[in-house]
């Protein structure tokens, strides 16, 4: 039976809010004094092309998803400088966290955050606009700190995108487990069941997953429908391995 107790939530520390120094700030609004919630996960993250779409795969095809994308993986705070070009990623956990969460982060656009929450996190992000080849604006981004997952449903999938069981302490998971039973390979947006040179483990006989994940991998490895892509899975176990675009 789903535990309240247990709930958890999906928190990134946008690379504007750490350009900012804003990190102690965002954790202390969060802490448990203030939201009753505790970290199950955290995780500094150089975020890949493939994890950032994925993260925002709602978002593809809108105007501001390609400046997006470079938002989120550091490159408009800190071109030039792979070093500093990272999200603090967090696990929140305790009773309703993603709505108090999202109560503290406030609205998506920093404009309407100082008009409707002053003081929420959000209400110190800013609008920057958007231009076209020719210097004409056609919209704008939105710089606003930070990212909180909107649903549980949401928190589950984000959760299972930017942490392994492995990040979270076995008595904080929520979500389903089981263990590996083969070997799973990713090369060059294929899955292998053998290695390749060139290729990367996934997950080895023993690894602990999401049964979510495993299901998806076993599917795509018979090739039969899967409910998630390869890459919704790859992208984790590619979390921080050098080279990866
Ligand atoms: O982050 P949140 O769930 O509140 O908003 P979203 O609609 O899921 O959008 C994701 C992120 O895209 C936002 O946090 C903004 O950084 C950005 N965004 C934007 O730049 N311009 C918009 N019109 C909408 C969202
Ligand atoms: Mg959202």
């Amino acid at each position: 039976m789903h535990n309240k107790e247990l709930d958890q939530t999906l928190v990134l520390i946008k690379p504007d809010a750490l350009k900012n120094s804003l990190t102690g700030y965002v954790l202390s609004q969060l802490s448990e004094f203030h939201t009753g919630l505790r970290f199950a996960g955290t995780k500094v993250v150089n975020v890949s092309r493939m994890l950032a779409e994925e993260h925002y795969a709602e978002h593809r095809g809108k105007v501001f998803y390609p400046s997006l994308i470079e938002y989120i993986r550091g490159y408009l705070h800190y071109p030039g400088k792979p070093e500093k070009q990272r999200v603090i990623a967090i696990v929140y956990q305790g009773p309703n966290a993603v709505d108090k969460v999202r109560e503290i982060v406030g609205p998506t656009n920093p404009h309407l955050a100082r008009e409707q929450k002053p003081g929420c996190i959000r209400s110190l992000g800013t609008l920057v606009p958007l231009t076209d080849d020719k210097g004409e604006v056609v919209g704008e981004r939105m710089d606003n700190l930070i990212h909180a997952s909107a649903t549980p449903a949401e928190a589950e999938r984000e959760i299972k995108l930017w942490f392994r069981p492995a990040d979270i302490p076995p008595y904080m998971r929520i979500y389903t487990t089981r263990q590996s039973g083969g070997f799973f390979y990713y090369k060059d947006d294929k899955l292998l069941t053998a290695h390749e040179p060139g290729s990367v483990c996934l997950l080895a006989p023993g690894d602990v997953t999401w049964e979510s994940d495993l299901n998806a991998l076993e599917l795509i490895s018979r090739k039969q429908p899967a409910p998630c892509t390869l890459r919704t899975v790859a992208a984790k176990y590619l979390v921080n391995e050098k080279g990866e675009d």
